[in-house]
């Protein structure tokens, strides 16, 4: 049932390519428009959205902090994005022309439930993601939109991890194409580009050794924390990267906004301490990949070892690294498909070289139905 592989983590970190593929099957149609039929909103209830708000847990809440990138970008719709337990216990401002968005693996989660339900009794619109077709809160929602990750078994999430962004990126595309269209052009090439990903991201998976190499290394010191940072859309990978080291190899680790550095967490870098920055193109965005740089600078002199993910052919931050991790090119905002890939694999090696069991963390659950 592993399919070959040793343990089920690394089998679907393997299926991504596939499962990000088939989350896009079928909801583009050959003139390069976006079709969510499926969902049963109409045009005019996805133009009559004035706010979203985003609420998740967890890796989903990640997905969520990639996608308010995406949507205020390409929607310039206001967008907000909340962990479901602090949503559900405040008086969020919402009302019928708010869209929200509750992202959901399992679709049984009791905070994200309860958080819809909140949203709910106050008119907004609940448009729910999730990859358990007939689950608790996909039945509760106005609409769905569902992710083909297919079962997920490992505890960690990998593969719904990207299918939600997919996912994510198709509801913000397709209300770029409703909205008319300040970026018109840039929307239809950011689609091609989405299409061409598990092509990329099956590239990125043949080239791991590195990676994994690496990780038994950061593990010979384990008393270390990782650090890792990002701005933009690596800011929420950086997240997400910290999470999975935390989950699986029960090490301190932490992900940052690589500008918050000097506002406290640099004093945590010393002699040797592992800091791993996911680093933008150089290409378009290059005032970002500017900063990254000074930070990585920043926290090299301070002794930090920095394993850099960054675009293939990135000579500069080649220069200033200790390690990279590269992964191809990609529009910024699409990024994270590829930058968290690594991060997943690192956090599996390293915690099979603790030897740990990646499939089954202690203390945690698949499913997280209880608050
Ligand atoms: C981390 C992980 C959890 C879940 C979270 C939300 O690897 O799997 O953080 O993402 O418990 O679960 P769902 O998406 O099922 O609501």
């Amino acid at each position: 049932e592993k399919g070959g592989w040793d343990t089920f983590m690394r089998k679907e970190i393997n299926e991504q390519p596939q499962a990000v593929a088939d989350t896009l099957r079928g909801r583009i149609d050959g003139n390069g428009q976006i079709v969510l039929d499926e969902v049963r909103m109409s045009d005019q209830d996805f133009r009559d959205i004035d706010k979203v708000f985003i609420i998740a847990c967890g890796t989903s809440y990640h997905a969520g902090l990639v996608t308010k990138y995406a949507i205020e970008h390409w929607t310039r719709i206001p967008c907000e994005v909340e962990l479901s337990s602090e949503f559900r216990y405040r008086d969020p401002v919402l009302d019928r022309s708010t869209l929200v968005i509750a992202i959901s693996q399992s679709g049984e989660t009791m905070d994200t439930l309860m958080a819809l339900r909140h949203a709910k009794d106050q008119k907004a619109r609940v448009l729910s993601i999730s990859n358990t077709v007939g689950s608790t809160i996909p039945r509760e929602s106005d609409a769905v939109l569902y992710t083909r990750a297919g079962i997920e078994v490992a505890v960690a999430s990998t593969k719904a991890f990207l299918t939600q962004l997919a996912a994510c990126y198709l509801v913000g595309l397709h209300l770029a194409q409703i909205r008319g269209i300040k970026y018109a052009d840039e929307v239809s090439a950011v689609l091609s580009e989405l299409v061409a990903t598990p092509d990329k991201i099956t590239k990125l998976l043949q080239d791991m050794e590195p990676v994994r190499a690496l990780a038994r290394e950061v593990a010979t010191r384990t008393e270390q924390r990782v650090l890792f940072i990002g701005r933009h859309v690596g800011y929420p990978v950086a997240l997400e990267g910290a999470l999975k080291l935390k989950e699986l190899a029960y090490i301190h680790a932490e992900g940052f906004a690589a500008g918050e550095l000097k506002h406290g967490p640099i004093s945590l870098i010393d002699d040797g301490t592992p800091v791993i920055a996911i680093v933008p193109s150089p290409r378009g965005r290059s005032l970002l990949h500017d900063k990254i740089i000074s930070n990585i600078q920043e926290v090299k002199a301070r002794g930090a070892k920095v394993i850099a993910v960054c675009e293939e052919g990135d000579d500069i931050t080649r220069v200033h690294a200790d390690h990279v991790i590269e992964t191809p090119a990609s529009p910024t905002l699409l990024a994270p498909l590829l930058t968290a890939v690594p991060l997943q694999e690192f956090a599996a090696e390293l915690a099979t070289a603790l030897d740990k069991d990646i499939d089954q963390p202690r203390n945690l659950a698949k499913s997280v139905t209880v608050e």
